[in-house]
């Protein structure tokens, strides 16, 4: 007797929970979440954690920000493209960008500085591009998408995933391979987390004889000490530069193999950018960052794109990917990606 006495009054107090949640839940609904919630259902999302109060009401407040910019942003709904919330909405874009990019020394180019470094003849004969679309991914040929942290390296991710590209291509095994041993040896130019250029990388590759698998020299996501010892995974004979200013010798090059491509970033909505063809006239020519282009092909309605392969996780645009409008008016093509593009040859 005792014992169904228990058994109701606990119902009762699980029934009375239930339908003071219901109420509560009925409320938010009504009133729509605060931006107190929403917050915290990000910070749950994207398990972000903060030092103190203090911290957690700043990053409340620029989050709240990058939210009405997203949610405006998509209302106008006059874009090929869409913003949303992924794990860098309480970022301010400055500190985004100078902590998530990282491509520098871009005058250290000049076409004698690559001419010649590569032992391969490639003619830029456009006529005989390969096909409408390509997507290096579905060959194999691309590794899943990695996250650069907070340290200015693109350049150093860019230029590994165009080596495991053409390893792929040349010898039939994809190999994942080591940004780490670029950030911590490949010090004559480049500067790790301070930034620095895919042509350099690929010369530090070519001159060290090779590069280590990541299993074997694992990403740290800061400078270290330089493991000397790494034993090579993949090698490249050489390296070139795409013509600049020329979307169709891009195109060229991509329909052969994963291109390293340099582009400007500095555009407000870029590091909010969730899907579609981005496609932003206001985007600028002045490169601050590197990806690696790894496919090409046209929209459902008709649009012309790039498919580049990020370093700033899955949770990022297209599962870490972004289709960058291709074919525009100006030579220096969607935020300037046709100004500075390299291709390592096996
Ligand atoms: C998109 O909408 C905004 C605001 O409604 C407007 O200022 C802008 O000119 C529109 N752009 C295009 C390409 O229609
Ligand atoms: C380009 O390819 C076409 C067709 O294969 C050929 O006739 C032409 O001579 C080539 N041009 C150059 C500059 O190689
Ligand atoms: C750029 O190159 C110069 C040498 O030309 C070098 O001293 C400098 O550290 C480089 N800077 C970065 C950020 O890579």
């Amino acid at each position: 007797m005792a014992s169904i006495m228990i058994l109701v009054t606990v119902f009762t107090i699980l029934f009375t929970i239930f339908r003071i949640s219901q109420a509560t839940s009925r409320t938010t609904t009504f009133h729509g979440p605060s931006i107190v919630d929403k917050h915290e259902q990000w910070m749950a999302r994207f398990s972000r954690i903060y030092r103190d109060e203090l911290e957690k009401q700043m990053r409340r407040d620029v989050f709240k920000k990058n939210l009405k910019f997203i949610e405006d942003f998509n209302k106008k709904g006059n874009k090929t493209y869409k913003l949303g919330l992924n794990e860098f909405a309480d970022w301010t874009n400055d500190e985004f960008l100078a902590t998530h990019t990282g491509l520098k020394n871009l005058t250290r180019i000049t076409p004698s500085k690559v001419v010649g470094k590569t032992s391969s003849r490639m003619s830029w004969n456009v006529s005989d591009v390969a096909g409408e679309s390509k997507d290096w991914r579905s060959e194999g040929a691309v590794t899943p998408v990695k996250y650069q942290g907070q340290c200015g390296c693109c350049w150093a991710f860019s230029a590994v995933a165009a080596v495991e590209g053409v390893a792929k291509i040349a010898h039939g095994k994809l190999v994942s391979l080591s940004e780490q041993q670029l950030l911590d040896c490949d010090r004559e130019y480049d500067r790790g987390c301070n930034g620095g250029i895919m042509s350099d990388a690929f010369n530090y590759i070519i001159q060290n004889r090779g590069i280590a698998s990541e299993n074997d020299y694992s990403y740290q996501g800061s400078d270290g000490r330089c493991l000397y010892n790494a034993r090579p995974a993949s090698r490249i004979s050489g390296f070139q530069s795409v013509p600049s200013n020329n979307e169709q010798a891009l195109l060229e090059a991509v329909s052969r193999q994963p291109v390293s491509v340099s582009m400007d970033a500095n555009g407000e909505g870029f590091m909010h950018y969730s899907g579609g063809v981005y496609d932003e006239p206001n985007c600028g020519t002045s490169s601050n960052h590197a990806v690696t282009f790894v496919g090409y092909g046209t929209s459902q309605d008709g649009t012309k794109y790039w498919l580049a392969k990020n370093s700033w996780g899955e949770t990022w645009g297209e599962n870490g990917y972004i289709r960058i409008r291709r074919d525009v008016a100006w030579p220096q093509g969607m935020c300037g990606v046709a100004q500075y593009a390299f291709y390592p040859v096996a």
